[in-house]
């Protein structure tokens, strides 16, 4: 055995071994730690209408539209203890949703829509920003939620 099928072979279960660790991961973060790992809903041009709706006293859904340099809705206030639905999608490049503080990084793209769920316990201002470079305008692009007493 030649030694460059020596390190193809170490590099086969050197990914295979990453991968393995990455699907535990996930699978360990949704059932023992409860973690919400984001997941993508089938497309609707709903979504691309900014909003957000109140489901009752302490849900809430936000459908979040990114498109260069902004977020809509822009301004975002929902009361201490809410749970939210984000669902995330872009009008035309490839942006970045991240709130701050919180363990929420997601995707926007054209033509799909990222759905995450998130808790916010902590009444404060939490900074969105958009971290996938986006054209010109990229570091002005991130919005405020902001989480009442
Ligand atoms: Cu949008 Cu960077």
């Amino acid at each position: 055995m030649s030694l460059i099928d020596r390190f193809e072979k170490a590099a086969l279960y050197l990914t295979g071994a990453l991968i393995a660790v990455f699907v535990f991961s996930l699978i360990y973060a949704r059932t023992r730690l409860n973690q919400e790992v984001s997941e993508c809903v089938p497309f609707n041009k709903a979504y691309l209408e900014p909003g957000i709706h109140r489901i009752d006293s302490n849900t809430y859904q936000i459908y979040a539209v990114a498109s260069m340099w902004r977020f809509e809705p822009s301004e975002i206030r929902i009361p201490r203890g809410s749970e939210v639905d984000i669902f995330l999608s872009s009008k035309d490049v490839v942006h970045g949703f991240n709130i701050a503080r919180k363990n929420v990084n997601l995707m926007a793209v054209y033509g799909s829509i990222n759905k995450t769920t998130i808790r916010f316990d902590e009444p404060g201002k939490y900074e969105v920003v958009c971290h996938e470079y986006c054209g010109i305008a990229h570091q002005n692009m991130h919005t405020i939620i902001t989480v009442q007493p």
